[in-house]
């Protein structure tokens, strides 16, 4: 028996669950979160505190760091100072406070689109721009346009950009040279990097993905990485990231604004919780990546096999896979509704990451492989009849 279970899908209709708000015999496969039981040890950690009690004011302190170090240490290979750390409730909080204490309003913030959809509620909601460098398909994978890159980050108005890194929705892995290069023009143009890492932990083997904050040279100086324990453990609801600044005057400002936007405080169980991912989540997670390879593969090869005019296009992160449906419409939304109202499968549509997201579907694979199964039954019996 494997130590892990990766085959019981919690039950999480009728609870607070967002994803699990469907109606009886529709199967959710989007938001990210997933449907495994985080890691035995984080639960344990959970309850230990729970028994406590008491559950007065905290702050985070050194053991939350420490691990935070460690475990980029151990699992990136890369060091980080404890020094460089804020302790911020959230990536997507922590991106609207930097957006806003960062860059002024009527500024462009840059993006590579298509792209996690709520970087334009944190650009839009505060008052500025959407600049994109759009993402180049050919037809195959993704790749960065970097003469258009270059000149939008010129542009006197860009004084941000946000980075996913490791990309969502397209699970693109940027090498160290990428990273490097992306790192070195935002300095060139005194544009602010602001790297968004929670898909970090989630690179299929063989793969690593390049944390910002380890880039060389001056670049660091520019740069603001966001890494969070919440897709890698599936503990979203925790409410816990941490922000990496390595240089003192723009960690500094990051820290006001974040204390201003009152994000900055743990909830009973970040602390506990955060700890026991990082220290004693390392088995569970390679594990669970384990598991999520067997889910892309039996995916491609069904997809090849009984649906092939849809074409996979993800990359090796993420346990979300990005699905090109060009063949049968340039209109994904109709074919997401239409799935759902004949089969009862609700998958993304690529519309809401902008770019070429029309011609895309995404669908949440971090599933047992029942659930795998029945979802792509679906797509092929809803897909079918669309096509009819
Ligand atoms: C790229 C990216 N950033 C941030 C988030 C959400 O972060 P948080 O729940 O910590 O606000 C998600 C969730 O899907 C995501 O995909």
């Amino acid at each position: 028996m494997e130590k892990f279970d990766f085959e019981t899908i919690p039950n999480r209709r009728n609870t607070d669950s967002d994803r699990w708000d469907v109606k009886p015999g529709e199967l959710p496969m989007t938001i990210a979160d997933m449907d495994f039981k985080t890691a035995p040890a984080i639960i344990k950690a959970m309850k230990k505190k729970i028994e406590l009690g008491a559950f007065g004011y905290e702050f985070p302190k050194d053991d939350y760091f420490n691990a935070v170090k460690d475990w980029y240490q151990i699992e990136h290979n890369t060091d980080l100072k404890t020094d460089w750390m804020i302790f911020t409730t959230g990536v997507v909080p922590a991106i609207s406070s930097i957006v806003r204490r960062i860059s002024h309003i009527g500024d462009n913030v840059l993006i590579q689109a298509p792209v996690y959809n709520i970087f334009y509620n944190s650009i839009l909601n505060n008052g500025r721009h959407v600049l994109s460098s759009d993402l180049v398909y050919d037809g195959q994978s993704y790749h960065v346009d970097w003469q258009d890159l270059e000149e939008k980050l010129a542009r006197p108005l860009t004084t941000l950009m946000i980075f996913c890194n490791p990309h969502n929705p397209t699970g693109m892995v940027w090498t160290k040279e990428e990273v490097q290069r992306l790192a070195d023009l935002c300095l060139k143009y005194h544009v602010v990097l602001l790297s968004d890492e929670i898909h970090g932990d989630l690179v299929r083997d063989g793969y690593h993905y390049v944390p910002a904050f380890s880039v060389e040279g001056a670049a660091r100086d520019q740069i603001i990485s966001l890494v969070s324990p919440s897709k890698s453990f599936n503990v979203a609801a925790l409410h816990a990231a941490t922000v990496v600044v390595p240089n003192e005057n723009l960690r500094n400002m990051v820290s006001r604004g974040l204390n201003s936007d009152e994000i900055a405080e743990p909830n009973l169980l970040a602390i506990p919780a955060t700890i026991a991912a990082y220290k004693y989540g390392q088995e569970w997670l390679h594990a669970l990546i384990k598991q999520l390879e067997g889910n892309f593969t039996y995916v491609e090869k069904f997809i090849k096999r009984n649906i092939s005019d849809l074409k996979v296009v993800s990359g090796p992160a993420t346990y979300l896979i990005w699905i090109d449906v060009s063949k049968i419409t340039d209109d994904s939304g109709t074919l997401v509704k239409y799935l759902h109202e004949k089969t009862g499968l609700i998958v993304t549509q690529g519309e809401v990451y902008g770019g070429n997201g029309r011609k895309f579907i995404r669908i949440n694979l971090a599933s047992p492989m029942s659930m795998i199964k029945d979802g792509m039954n679906r797509l092929a019996e809803g897909i079918n009849s669309f096509k009819k």
